[in-house]
């Protein structure tokens, strides 16, 4: 039978719903589509859709005719139709997701109601669609370690308790293969365990109140926030209740199938902090601390990006919500991205192309006619020019209580190390433990007269709160390790090369940041970073070879600005560690060079304080510091 295509079908939908987004399967003689999420449209579309189309008895079908030179089967919108079909041939366009989504009706949670029969099926058995659906659940298939899998677990803030960190650390021992990673989203993965045991390891999650729920793929990532949100001085306001009233709102205990079907990833971060240390600007949505009126709130950021083209800086929507609307405000972005957000090419998918289309008027103009109330405009951005990582030995506001941060090179750790940070957690703090976004711990709520007794703790000789200036920004993703689309190794690399460059340098340098990815997808955030290294297969003297591509000069913050690529192929062989020293030795002298330039021009000075020009200007690295 012929092929009918989407772009036809699309039209024709176009045609009964002025707005939606479509997606179809064609299984055996049947198509299927997902379409519009609104009820009314969805009535519509399914009264119009029980009726055989192609034989030209309706005048509203004016499609009718091109559709049938393609096919002479009968449509019907889809009704989990397909959900016991994930063999069938699926035509999306470039999407197959959005297929995989159909398949389910639209809520990749219900592969849950598969999960037994999955099981006993097993790990060979898995189809293409159930490797992907798995993920909303949290379970992913990790082609580097056949049989082995990964666990995403949700950790809104980076808040965390001992027993949580005990439990992770017993499933991590028994089931899984010993390694944990801290991610640069606060929350952890569990990794080398059998699909028979994931029933296991979802009871031992709930039972300490922690789930695995719409972690990957086309959902709302763990929600990011100050890691030192409610303790830091340096905050407006602590904005940790929003990001859980969020996390309740789009996941709750049981998962929410409202936003379960989104074109594409969603990040957010919450906070109140005012040292920058999230990464807010690369957000699909942002709020940030901001005063209007005496009142305080957030400003919203919206279509900040990693990856999908690069590192795209949020926009403000020129919105100042309080905190008591924010989560509604927020829920309300996602359901507009939901229902309109591009769904074909999944690189062209993300929140800042919806944004491109539209523009920030239309969608404000979109949230307020949904809010059904105006919003005010921005207000004052209190974001201060500082970047904390909240490292070290930090005054609490709640007097006589101290944070320490500790550094985790790369994030990764032992259960035996989980089951330490528990217990010193308890023995010198509260019990609470938190995660930063640059893959590190925080024990908080530490009785100044105990820090000392603490800094002697054997762990804090392998994860330092005074670590190396260039271990201590040190952020890198999985590589090869565990990821399919890694091109090299990272973690090991990373923590080598800072170590290389420490005993190179020396420790009397200012601390940077120092980002690598395994591959152009940028999990490890490269663009966003002092120095950052991005990992690709190289051809040299007849070799294939691991190389990186240098970056410098990203940064987040008020002053946002996407590293830009100075050196295109360095081998990772030993020049690496040269290579990066003298990169490392011109920006700086180029930072302090513009920085000087900047307090000796007036104008620019003037610019700079009424927050109109950024100290940092992307930049070509003199031939020095290029490698022989
Ligand atoms: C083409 C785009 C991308 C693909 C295909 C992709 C793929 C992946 C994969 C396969 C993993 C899991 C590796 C593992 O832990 O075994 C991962 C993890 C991760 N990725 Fe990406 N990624 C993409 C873009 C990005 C971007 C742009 C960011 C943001 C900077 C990002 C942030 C992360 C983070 C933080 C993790 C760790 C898990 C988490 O906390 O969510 N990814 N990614
Ligand atoms: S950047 Fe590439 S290698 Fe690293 S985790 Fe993401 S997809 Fe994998």
């Amino acid at each position: 039978m012929g092929v009918l295509t989407t772009a036809v079908l699309k039209k024709y939908f176009k045609s009964v719903c002025g707005h939606l987004r479509t997606t179809s399967l064609l299984c055996g003689d049947t198509f299927f589509a997902n379409v519009c999420q609104l009820p009314a449209h969805r009535a519509l579309i399914h009264r119009s859709l029980r009726v055989t189309i192609f034989d030209g008895s309706d005048a509203n079908f004016e499609l009718a005719s091109t559709a049938r030179e393609v096919t002479t089967s009968p449509i019907f919108i889809a009704r989990g139709l397909m959900a016991s079909s994930a063999s069938a041939q699926v035509f999306v366009g470039n999407n197959l997701v959005e297929g995989y989504k159909a398949s389910m009706n639209g809520d990749g949670l219900r592969i849950l109601d598969h999960l037994p029969q999955i099981i006993e099926r097993g790990a060979e058995a898995l189809t293409p669609a159930e490797k992907e659906l798995l993920k909303w659940v949290g379970v992913f298939f990790r082609k580097p370690t056949p049989g082995k899998f990964m666990m995403r677990i949700r950790m809104p803030n980076g808040f965390a308790k001992s027993e949580q960190l005990r439990a992770i650390a017993e499933l991590s021992r028994r089931l899984g293969n010993s390694v944990v990673d801290i991610t640069t989203r606060q929350q952890m993965e569990l990794r080398g365990f059998t699909l028979d045991t994931v029933p296991e390891i979802f009871e031992k999650l709930r039972g300490v109140d922690l789930r695995t729920l719409q972690t990957g793929i086309d959902n709302v990532r763990n929600i990011n926030g100050c890691a030192l949100a409610g303790l830091t001085p340096h905050e407006l306001f602590d904005a940790s209740p929003v990001v859980h009233e969020l996390d309740r709102i789009i996941v709750g205990s049981k998962g929410n199938p409202e936003f379960t079907n989104l074109p594409r990833k969603f990040n957010i971060t919450v906070t109140g902090c005012l040292d920058n240390c999230t990464h807010c600007e690369s957000q699909d949505i942002a709020l940030v601390p901001a005063k209007k009126a005496g009142r305080l709130g957030f400003n919203v950021l919206v279509g900040g990006k990693m990856g999908s083209g690069g590192f795209t800086v949020a926009s403000p929507l020129n919105v100042f919500v309080e905190l008591f609307q924010a989560a509604a405000v927020v829920a309300e972005l996602i359901k507009i991205y939901r229902d309109h957000g591009p769904r074909e090419a999944r690189s062209k998918c993300r929140f800042a192309f919806l944004i491109e289309e539209w523009g920030l008027r239309r969608l404000r103009a979109e949230l307020v006619a949904r809010l059904g109330r105006e919003l005010p405009f921005q207000g004052r951005d209190m974001r201060g020019s500082t970047h904390a990582d909240h490292l070290g030995v930090s005054t609490q506001k709640q007097a006589g209580l101290m944070a320490v941060g500790l550094c985790i090179p790369t994030g990764r750790v032992n259960p035996d190390q989980l089951d330490e940070l528990a217990r010193l957690s308890e023995l010198y703090g509260s019990g609470e433990i938190r995660l930063t976004t640059a893959q590190n711990a925080i024990i908080p709520n530490v009785p100044a007269d105990r820090v000392a007794e603490l800094l002697e703790e054997p762990l804090l000789k392998q994860f330092s709160p005074r670590p190396s200036p260039f271990m201590r920004g040190l952020v890198a993703c999985v590589g090869t390790d565990y990821c399919n689309l890694a091109l090299i190794e990272t973690k090991s690399r990373a923590i080598a090369l800072s170590e290389a460059l420490h005993s190179k340098m020396g420790s009397g340098v200012n601390p940077l940041t120092i980002h690598w990815s395994g591959c152009p997808a940028g999990c490890g955030n490269h663009q966003a970073a002092d120095v950052g290294l991005r990992g690709f297969k190289a051809k040299i003297d007849g070799k294939i070879v691991d190389a990186v591509a240098i970056y410098t000069g990203g940064r987040t913050g008020p002053h946002a600005t996407a590293g830009r690529e100075i050196l295109e192929t360095v081998p990772c062989d030993e020049s690496l560690p040269d290579v990066v020293a003298g990169v490392i030795q011109s920006y700086r002298f180029d930072v302090e060079a513009r920085e000087h330039a900047a307090l000796s021009d007036p104008l620019f000075a003037a610019a700079a304080t009424a927050g109109l020009a950024s100290w940092r200007f992307a930049r070509e690295l003199p031939a020095a510091a290029m490698p022989a």
